[in-house]
C-alpha cells in the first residue's frame, strides 16, 4: 500500500478500504506521510466525497490515533454535549449544571475560541483561579461528586485531527461533510461518554449556512455516533444572530449565571432547556425528551442547577463568589455605545459580524498564539425584531484598548440592519434529528 495509490484511487472516484484509511491516518499521526500527499488526498476527498463506510473508518481511525478516555469508573450513563460553534454560545455553562442537577454525569472536554467563534475554555478561564487542566483522577472524582467537570481538551485526544484540521484550514478543504463529521466525531467519541447531544448551528455565524446542510451534517454525525455504539442526537439551531445578548468571555460567564438565576435572555434559556432535556433523557433520567425538559426547567426554577454551578467552579479551584459578585471577574476600562441611526425595527444582527467585532475588541484570537482580554466583548441591548427609536443604544463594546474598542465598534455597527417593517420572528430551534 502506498500514498500515491491511495490518492490516485480517490482522485478517480474510488471508495477507500478501511485498511487504506487506517494506513493514511497512522502516517499522518506519526509524521511519515508528507503534508503535500495528505493535502492532495484531502482535496481528492473534497471533490469525490466519501460514503458512510469510509466516513466511519476515517472517524474511527482518527479517534484511535490518540487517547480514548475510559469513563467506566464513573457510575451511570455519561452524556456529552457539543456545539459546532457559534457567537455568544455559552450553553455548556448552563446545560451541564442543569443536566448534572438532574442526575446526569457530565465529563466534558472543551476547546478554545479561534477567529470569530468563542470557546468554553476561554470563558471558564475568566473565573479567577479556575483550572481548566485536571489530572484524570481529579476529573473523574469531580464528576462522581459534583456531577460535572469541564476541562480543556488535551493534545492526546485525536491527534490526527489536529494535523488534518491545520492542513484543511490552509488548503481550502474544510467544507466537506465527511471531513467535518470525522473531525468532530473522532474527538467526541475519544472523550468516552455513552451518549452525545450535538447542537448543530446554521446561518451566517456557522459553518453550515442553511438548514438543509445542517440536517445533512446532523444525519451523518448521528449515524457515525450510533455506528460507534453511542446514542447520538442532534438539534439544529439558528446562528444568524448571536445567541443571548453577551459576546466575550467574562460577559458570557455573567450571562450564563443570570440564566441559571432565572433572569437570563429567553433565547438562550430556551435552547439550554432543550439541550439539557435531551441529555437527561439520553442519560436515563427521564422517559422522554419532554419529561427531561420539565426536569431541567424545575432544576432551573428551584436553584439546583445554580448550586451545581457553584460547586463546579469551587471544585476546579475557581472563586464561587463570582456568582454573587460579578466585580470579581476581569473588568474593562473602556466602553463605547452603538446607537440606532433611524427609527424602525432591528431586521438583522449578523452573527459573524458581531463575532468579528468581539475578536477585534480583544476577546478573540486571530491566531492560536494571540493573548486575549477576558473582559472584552460586546453586549447587545437589542435583538432581531426589537423596535428602536433613532439614538437608542443597540449594543455596547467593552475592552481595555481604545484602538481595539473603536475598531470593534465600527465592525459591530455594520452587523446591524434597521428596517421600517418588523421582520419575521426568528426560529431558534429548527429540528431534532436522531431521536
Ligand atoms: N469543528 C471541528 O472540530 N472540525 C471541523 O471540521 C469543523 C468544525
Amino acid at each position: 500500500m502506498d500514498m500515491y495509490g491511495i490518492i490516485l484511487k480517490k482522485r478517480e472516484g474510488g471508495a477507500l478500504t478501511r485498511d487504506e484509511i487506517e494506513y493514511f491516518v497512522k502516517g499522518v499521526t506519526d509524521g511519515s506521510i508528507p503534508d503535500y500527499q495528505t493535502s492532495a488526498l484531502l482535496m481528492a476527498i473534497l471533490w469525490r466525497g466519501m460514503d458512510m463506510d469510509e466516513t466511519y473508518a476515517l472517524t474511527r481511525a482518527m479517534k484511535l490515533s490518540g487517547d480514548v478516555v475510559d469513563l467506566s469508573g464513573i457510575d451511570g450513563i455519561k452524556v456529552d454535549k457539543h456545539s459546532t460553534g457559534g457567537v455568544g454560545d455559552k450553553t455548556t455553562l448552563i446545560v451541564a449544571p442543569l443536566a448534572a442537577a438532574c442526575g446526569v454525569k457530565v465529563a466534558k472536554m472543551s476547546g478554545r475560541g479561534l477567529g470569530f467563534t468563542g470557546g468554553t475554555v476561554d470563558k471558564m478561564e475568566s473565573i479567577p483561579g479556575f483550572k481548566t487542566a485536571l489530572e484524570p483522577e481529579e476529573f473523574f472524582k469531580q464528576v462522581r461528586e459534583v456531577g460535572m467537570s469541564v476541562i480543556g481538551q488535551t493534545a492526546h485526544v485525536a491527534p490526527a485531527d489536529k494535523k488534518l484540521y491545520a492542513l484543511r484550514d490552509v488548503t481550502a478543504t474544510i467544507d466537506n461533510l465527511s471531513l467535518i463529521t470525522s473531525s468532530i466525531m473522532s474527538k467526541k467519541l475519544a472523550c468516552g461518554s455513552d451518549a452525545i447531544v450535538l447542537d448543530v448551528k446554521c446561518g451566517d455565524g456557522a459553518f453550515m449556512k442553511n438548514e438543509e446542510m445542517a440536517a445533512e451534517l446532523s444525519n451523518m454525525m448521528c449515524e457515525i455516533g450510533k455506528a460507534d455504539g453511542k446514542k447520538t442526537v442532534a438539534v439544529i439551531t439558528d446562528m444568524n444572530q448571536p445567541l443571548g445578548n453577551a459576546v466575550g468571555n467574562s460577559l458570557e460567564v455573567i450571562e450564563a449565571i443570570e440564566v441559571l438565576k432565572g433572569h437570563g435572555p429567553k433565547d438562550i434559556e430556551e435552547l439550554a432547556l432543550k439541550l439539557a432535556g435531551l441529555m437527561i433523557y439520553l442519560g436515563g433520567h427521564a422517559k422522554a425528551a419532554d419529561e427531561g425538559h420539565e426536569k431541567a426547567k424545575a432544576a432551573l426554577e428551584n436553584g439546583a442547577a445554580l448550586e451545581v454551578f457553584r460547586r463546579f467552579v469551587a471544585a476546579q479551584g475557581g472563586n464561587p463568589g463570582i456568582v454573587d459578585d460579578y466585580k470579581l471577574l476581569p473588568q474593562h476600562s473602556i466602553e463605547k455605545e452603538i446607537r440606532a441611526s433611524s427609527d424602525g425595527y432591528v431586521a438583522e444582527i449578523k452573527a459573524r459580524g458581531i463575532g468579528l467585532a468581539s475578536q477585534h475588541s480583544g476577546a478573540g484570537r486571530a491566531t492560536k498564539e494571540d493573548e486575549i482580554d477576558l473582559s472584552a466583548g460586546i453586549y447587545l441591548s437589542k435583538k432581531v425584531g426589537s423596535a428602536v427609536k433613532k439614538g437608542d443604544v443597540l449594543a455596547t463594546v467593552y475592552g481595555n484598548d481604545a484602538g481595539k474598542v473603536e475598531r470593534a465598534a465600527a465592525e459591530a455597527e455594520k452587523a446591524f440592519k434597521i428596517s421600517d417593517k418588523a421582520p419575521d420572528a426568528p426560529v431558534l430551534i429548527k429540528r431534532v434529528i436522531g431521536l
